[in-house]
């Protein structure tokens, strides 16, 4: 296989989307030159380097990911690095990244974060600028993957919550601007996870700074979400108790699962199309009796967890935290939430964020403490506004996708998501429509991965760009021509690729179309499940 360099420098004539190319001459001392030349409010520039395309930057020495776990990214173009440190208060700030292509397509794209962490998504970055976007990305206000630093400084929460994103974008385009002297046509978003709550964030409350955005398996109801995340420690016991139950029984109940609602979508492929439809009761998986070996089946107490997983988390006076674990995930979940073990956001947040208390036990979160954590609610954190008109008036665009095999943040929560905006704003899907579309991705664990069609560039999968080649396969394509082209080009389904062992160099194994919700997936020829249109989206 070719190496990573060559395929991702060979990449950029083939994604860059028809744009106003502006192609700076000389970069090299262009790049110098604005190196020592750039000035702004709060930012002190860390370095300014040109970096010829195909460069493979290591990234462990550069000392703000040093504490993150990307050793190294290939800059897919020539382009210019630009690296700041931009103070957002007096006891924090942001460490943030610029990447300025020599061609550039006119357009600016920010990129956010995942999980609790402060580490600069370098892939989406240099997938970005592999559009020919101006991409910037920032570690969210502190360095690392945990959460420790949020102990006793609000203004790194705050970061975390909204700023580091916002102020990332505004210095963002700063640089943007002066670096090509020129205005930025169009500015778009790209985020996934903890990314694509900050999308949304960006969304409710700064509807000016993107006129698109792509947000996957958001981190919505970010406070609940993070007590759900939680409460299947106490449901499950540590891994030596009798309500444990180890991967292996899992995969018994994911088996189970299956011959219980892989069906309802017309295909039994493994994949549940619409997770919503199972409705999975564990009884039949319960020991005899008299059993004296239970090692292939449940017993009464494990019975009742997995009963539990499966059921909406209701908390104080019957109030809905969060709803139910979708079912398809445990496999993956089973070494996850239910490993026995805190969950280290959900332990992180606790103990720094929201209870101040280091050595908080995780055991004890009880709906006491979610309710605590939905009252504090610190910077607004939950991203849960429900008007987006401001955005909407504006001509924004949002494609807003989840993986309906998600094993870390459930995807019944995002149809909650669109339902409330639906109902805050009055407007029927089809008048959402205008601006607001979700997709449900059948078979897509979080973010990426799974056993279903789950590339159609989300991010970046290599070699992956040689194959999805039209707005249809590739969301980002898409979501451009939503913006710039206008309705027409709006999508009504995303098609999704499935590699061979997820490698594409092996080939494509199979595509699917995934329906723009509250459609769903049915199959009509199950013969055929692995053609496109065997498929079809109904209601
Ligand atoms: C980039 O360098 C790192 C070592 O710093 C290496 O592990 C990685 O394979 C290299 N990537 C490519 C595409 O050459
Ligand atoms: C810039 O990109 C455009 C569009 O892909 C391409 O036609 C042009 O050759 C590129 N120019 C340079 C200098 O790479
Ligand atoms: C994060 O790391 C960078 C680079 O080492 C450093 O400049 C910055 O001060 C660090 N940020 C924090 C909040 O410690
Ligand atoms: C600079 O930071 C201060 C807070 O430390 C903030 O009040 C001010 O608005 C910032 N300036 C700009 C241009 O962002
Ligand atoms: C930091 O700014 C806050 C106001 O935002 C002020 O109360 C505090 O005294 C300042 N601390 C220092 C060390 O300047
Ligand atoms: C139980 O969890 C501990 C960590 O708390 C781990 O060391 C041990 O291997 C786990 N045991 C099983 C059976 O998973
Ligand atoms: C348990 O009881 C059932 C019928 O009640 C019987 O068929 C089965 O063989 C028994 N199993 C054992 C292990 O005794
Ligand atoms: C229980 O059943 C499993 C699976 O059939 C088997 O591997 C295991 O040896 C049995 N354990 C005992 C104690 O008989
Ligand atoms: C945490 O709480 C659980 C449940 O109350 C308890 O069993 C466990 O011993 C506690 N762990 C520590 C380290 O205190
Ligand atoms: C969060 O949970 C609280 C109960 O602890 C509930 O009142 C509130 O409505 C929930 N918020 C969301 C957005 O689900
Ligand atoms: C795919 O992976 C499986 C399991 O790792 C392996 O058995 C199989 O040979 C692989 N297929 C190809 C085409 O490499």
């Amino acid at each position: 296989m070719a190496p990573l360099s060559s395929w991702f420098a060979g990449a950029a004539s083939l994604l860059a989307v028809a744009g106003a190319q502006h192609v700076v001459q000389d970069a090299q001392s262009a790049c110098s030159r604005f190196g020592e030349t750039f000035q702004h409010e709060n930012v002190t520039v860390n370095f300014v380097h040109h970096v010829p395309a195909g460069t493979n930057l290591s990234l462990s020495q550069a000392g703000p990911l040093a504490t993150c776990d990307q050793a190294s990214q290939v800059a897919p173009v020539d382009l210019c690095r630009v690296a700041l440190y931009v103070a957002t208060s007096n006891r924090s700030g942001i460490t943030m990244e610029a990447w300025l292509p020599s061609n550039w397509t006119g357009r600016f794209m920010s990129t956010g974060n995942g999980g609790l962490n402060g580490c600069i998504k370098y892939v989406d970055v240099a997938y970005g600028a592999s559009f020919g976007f101006a991409a910037v990305g920032a570690n969210n206000g502190h360095n690392g993957t945990r959460g420790t630093a949020f102990e006793g400084n609000p203004d790194v929460v705050e970061d975390f919550a909204w700023r580091s994103l916002y102020t990332e974008t505004i210095v963002g385009k700063a640089v943007t601007k002066a670096y090509y002297g020129s205005n930025i046509n169009h500015a778009y978003y790209l985020g996934c996870s903890t990314g694509g709550r900050q999308g949304f964030k960006m969304v409710q409350d700064f509807p000016e700074l993107f006129n698109g955005v792509v947000v996957g398996a958001p981190a919505l109801a970010f406070n609940n979400l993070t007590s759900w995340s939680g409460h299947f420690l106490p449901i499950t016991g540590s891994n030596t108790s009798e309500t444990w139950l180890p991967p292996s029984k899992w995969a018994i109940v994911h088996q189970d699962i299956l011959k219980q609602c892989d069906g309802l979508d017309g295909a039994e492929d493994g994949i549940l199309e619409d997770p919503t439809l199972c409705r999975y009761k564990p009884v039949t998986l319960q020991c005899p009796s008299n059993a004296t070996n239970t090692s292939t089946c449940l017993t009464a107490p494990q019975v009742l967890t997995v009963q539990r997983i499966f059921s909406d988390y209701y908390g104080k006076n019957g109030a809905l935290i969060y709803p139910r674990m979708q079912p398809g995930s445990e496999l993956a979940s089973a070494n996850i939430e239910y490993s026995g073990n805190p969950f280290p956001y959900t332990e992180d947040w606790f103990r720094h964020a929201i209870l101040n208390d280091p050595t908080w036990n995780a055991s004890t979160l009880d709906s006491e403490t979610a309710a605590y954590a939905a009252s504090v609610n610190p910077f607004n954190i939950e991203t849960w506004k429900g008007d987006l008109s401001a955005f909407k008036n504006r001509g924004g665009k949002i494609i807003h996708y989840h993986g309906l095999m998600d094993s870390i943040i459930s995807s019944d929560n995002s149809p909650r998501y669109y339902d409330h905006v639906s109902n805050t704003m009055s407007l029927s899907p089809s008048e959402l429509d205008t601006f607001y579309r979700f997709f449900r991705i059948g078979g897509m664990d979080h973010c990426s991965g799974g056993l279903g069609a789950w590339s159609f560039g989300q991010e970046a999968v290599e070699g992956a760009e040689q194959v999805q080649q039209t707005a249809q396969d590739n969301v980002l394509r898409r979501l451009i021509e939503w913006v710039e082209e206008g309705d027409a080009k709006a999508p009504t389904t995303v098609t999704g690729t499935k590699y061979v062992n997820d490698t594409v160099a092996l080939g494509v194994d199979f595509a699917r179309r995934h329906c723009k919700y509250p459609l769903r997936n049915v199959c009509r020829d199950e013969e055929n499940y692995k053609d496109p249109e065997a498929w079809e989206c109904v209601l």
